[in-house]
C-alpha cells in the first residue's frame, strides 16, 4: 500500500499551489490530482452539492489506488471532510483557512480572511474561528468571482485586479495586519495582491503546513514511500487541458496531465 499515489483533488487548478508544496517536501511520493473545473466554482454551491462532489472525486481517486486523499480545497474540506473521514478507510488530509497562525501573530488584532462562501458559511469555519481567534477581530470576505478569473487564466487581468482592490481596501481600512487565504486558487493572486497590499500586512496561505501534514501522516501509518524508483505524477482535468498545462508550464519534473471524464 506504501507503494500508491498521494491523490489530491480541488475544483480546478487552485490545488496546484498544494501539489507544489507536497512534490517539494515529499519528491518520493507519486501523485494523482483531479481538477474537477467542469464543476467549479465549489464555492457558490450548496453543502449537499460540495459533499456529493467531493464523494465523486473521492470515489476516482480510490479506484486509482490512492493511500493517502489531501482534499486541496478549503470549501469542500470545510464541508465534506467530516464525511468522507467517516465513511473511507483512507487517511484524509484537509485544508482551511489559516486563521490560528494569523491571530497569534497580528500585532493589531485584525486579520482579514478572503475565502469562497462555501467556506466562510461552514460550521467548521466557525468552529475554527470561535476557537483560535478569542480576542480577534477577524473581517470576513467572499472573494465573489476570483476563482472563474483564475480558471479562466485571467490573473493579471484589470478585472481581477479592481475585485481584489475592492476586497482587500475595506479590510486595510480597518486595520488588518495579516491576510489569510482560504482559497487554494488565491496563491495564484500574490503577485497581484503584493502590488495592493502594504508592506506591513503579510499574506498567509496554509500550503506548507499541509505538506508537513500529509508526511507526517504517511509517517504515522507507515505508508511513506520507501524503496527506490522515480515518482510519477498524473494530473486529470474534466475540462480544456491546457487551462492546467499553463498552470503548471514552470514545473521542472516530469509530469502527465490528460483530459478524463469524471
Ligand atoms: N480552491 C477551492 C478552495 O480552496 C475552491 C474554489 C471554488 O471552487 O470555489 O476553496
Amino acid at each position: 500500500m506504501s507503494s500508491g499515489p498521494i491523490g489530491v483533488f480541488d475544483s480546478g487548478v487552485g490545488g496546484t499551489s498544494i501539489w507544489r508544496e507536497i512534490q517539494q517536501l515529499l519528491p518520493n511520493e507519486s501523485t494523482i490530482y483531479l481538477a474537477d473545473s467542469k464543476n467549479a466554482p465549489y464555492g457558490a454551491k450548496t453543502k449537499e452539492e460540495i459533499l456529493s462532489l467531493s464523494i465523486k472525486n473521492t470515489e476516482l481517486l480510490l479506484q486509482k489506488g490512492c493511500k493517502l486523499i489531501v482534499v486541496a480545497c478549503n470549501t469542500a474540506t470545510t464541508n465534506a471532510i467530516t464525511y468522507l473521514r467517516e465513511n473511507y478507510k483512507v487517511p484524509f488530509i484537509g485544508i482551511e483557512p489559516a486563521i490560528k497562525p494569523a491571530a497569534l501573530m497580528s500585532r493589531s488584532k485584525t486579520v482579514g480572511v478572503l475565502a469562497t462562501k462555501g467556506t466562510l458559511s461552514s460550521d467548521l469555519f466557525h468552529s475554527t474561528t470561535r476557537n483560535h481567534a478569542e480576542g480577534i477581530r477577524v473581517i470576513e470576505q467572499e472573494g465573489k468571482g476570483l476563482v472563474p478569473l483564475i480558471e479562466g487564466g485571467s490573473i493579471y487581468s484589470a478585472k481581477t485586479r479592481e475585485l481584489l482592490e475592492q476586497f482587500i481596501n475595506p479590510m486595510l481600512q480597518e486595520g488588518i495586519d495579516y491576510l489569510v487565504l482560504g482559497c487554494t486558487h488565491y496563491p495564484y493572486l500574490i503577485p497581484v495582491l503584493k502590488e495592493i497590499l502594504p508592506v506591513h500586512v503579510q499574506i498567509i496561505d496554509s500550503g506548507e503546513a499541509v505538506a508537513r501534514q500529509t508526511n507526517a501522516i504517511l509517517k504515522k501509518n507507515d505508508l511513506l514511500y520507501k524503496e527506490a524508483g522515480i515518482a510519477s505524477h498524473q494530473f486529470y482535468t474534466n475540462a480544456d487541458a491546457k487551462i492546467l498545462n499553463d498552470f503548471l508550464a514552470n514545473v521542472s519534473i516530469p509530469i502527465k496531465i490528460d483530459y478524463l471524464g469524471f
